[in-house]
């Protein structure tokens, strides 16, 4: 059976704005047009010195505007209009004085107008130098535009026009087509009705009354899964350990802060649900000798005597029943790939997801995350640096689809 994309007859406007990554809009403009979409161009003024509207007029087989008249006779380019007719939006290239402008409503341009005018969502993939992008006050603007529910592409790192180093590139073209793609494909609701357990955050591993051993987990990961499972019409089971922020509501959730008393709440739950998936950072060891006392400062060394843990997973995979299904999570810092396969077999798991701990905006406590997903039959998909909930939805949306596939 033939795949139809989720861009077919989708109306796609483009926004450019001034920046040399504006070039790479018509690879953009070509991919989509490839995929069936419809799309329109919105350029600003200064985008015209990167890239010229003849170009973007022939591949997007539609004229495109910059100005408000088209004539001298009254004719208009009703932004209205191009607001409404949009299914999404894309300010691509958006620099930071774009993005100010966004965040203030400012609308001295067609392009801003349109955005004023937009009820579609709206998604921007920033490029600029790596200064301006740390600056606070495009961070703080961000911000707010996420908060607002515009969606964020975020750069990727690199060689920059100016010659340094670092993160400011305006994401690929390939993969702001995947970002989009995973947001307008229909989603297939494998979880909708499934009792879906979910682990996260980090686990501690009491010394004494004051003190423990644990990591950097933060639970954003986690729970980002757990809402967009609740999103998706899932039963949901949420076991997290030490955490940074409130567990989401709408699910049954329980504080475990040792592996021991995570493995027996998992152990628990797991036989009444159809999915695990482990976001969990536990602890691989334990104080052999918990102190009943604050350990006091005496010797210049103190030795602490450890002893594994029960790898809850691997512990539940044995126990699994023919429908059951675990996605397990791997975080590794060399040899990525090679370690999350071994774990996918050793555990006998469906599925693992590997972060890396190479990308400094993935993995641990940050807001965002890189990760691949390593299916048991070879498949593998990746899902470039987002916020954590939009890798939590591009996840499932994979997975879903995944399991739709292979289960059925
Ligand atoms: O919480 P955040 O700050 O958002 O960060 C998210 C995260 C980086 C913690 C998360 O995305 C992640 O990668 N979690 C798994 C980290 C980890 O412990 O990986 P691991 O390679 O050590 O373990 C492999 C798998 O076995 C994991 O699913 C883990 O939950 C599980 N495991 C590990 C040890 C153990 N004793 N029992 C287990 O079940």
């Amino acid at each position: 059976m033939l795949r139809k994309s989720p861009f077919k007859n989708r109306k796609i406007l483009i926004g450019i704005t001034g920046g040399i990554a504006a070039y790479k809009i018509p690879q953009l403009v070509r991919i989509l047009k490839k995929e069936g979409a419809e799309v329109q161009i919105v350029l600003s003024e200064s985008a015209k010195n990167f890239v010229t509207p003849q170009t973007l007029s022939v591949l997007s087989e539609k004229p495109a505007l910059s100005d408000f008249f088209k004539s001298n006779q009254g004719d208009w380019n009703n932004h209205v209009h191009l607001g409404l007719w949009a299914d999404l939006i894309l300010i691509a290239p958006a620099g930071a004085n774009t993005l100010a402008k966004m965040t203030h409503g400012i609308c001295d341009n067609l392009l801003m107008s349109v955005i004023l005018s937009a009820r579609c969502p709206i998604f921007v993939a920033p490029a600029m130098d790596l200064d301006m992008w740390i600056h606070p006050s495009t961070q703080t603007n961000i911000q707010t535009l996420v908060d607002r529910g515009v969606h964020l592409i975020d750069p990727e790192e690199g060689s920059l026009a100016s010659g340094l180093e670092g993160k400011g590139r305006m994401a690929e073209p390939e993969n702001i087509a995947q970002f989009l793609s995973a947001h307008l494909a229909p989603k297939p609701n494998y979880f909708l009705g499934k009792r879906v357990l979910v682990s996260a955050g980090g686990t501690q591993e009491a010394i004494d009354p004051v003190r423990y051993i644990g990591n950097h987990s933060s639970g954003k990961m986690g729970f980002a899964i757990a809402e967009q499972l609740i999103e998706l019409g899932a039963d949901v089971e949420l076991v997290y350990g030490a955490v940074t922020i409130a567990p989401p509501a709408n699910c049954h959730s329980y504080q475990t802060l040792s592996a021991k008393a995570m493995k027996a709440k998992c152990d628990e739950i797991f036989p009444t649900c159809d999915v695990l998936i482990m976001a969990a950072a536990v602890a691989d060891y334990h104080a052999v000798d918990v102190a009943s006392e604050k350990i006091k400062k005496s010797d210049d060394a103190l030795t602490l005597t450890l002893a594994k843990n029960p790898d809850i997973l691997k512990s539940l995979s044995e126990t699994k029943k023919e429908h059951q299904v675990l996605i397990g999570f791997a975080l590794e810092t060399e040899k990525e790939e090679f370690h999350a396969l071994e774990k996918l077999q050793k555990k006998n798991l469906d599925c693992i997801v590997l972060n890396s701990l190479k990308n400094p905006n993935a993995g641990f406590a940050v807001d965002t995350n890189e990760v691949t997903l390593y299916c048991k039959d070879g498949e593998q998909f990746h899902i470039p640096t987002q916020q954590k909930d939009q890798v939590a939805a591009a996840l499932l949306n994979k997975l879903g689809e995944w399991l739709t596939k292979t289960t059925t």
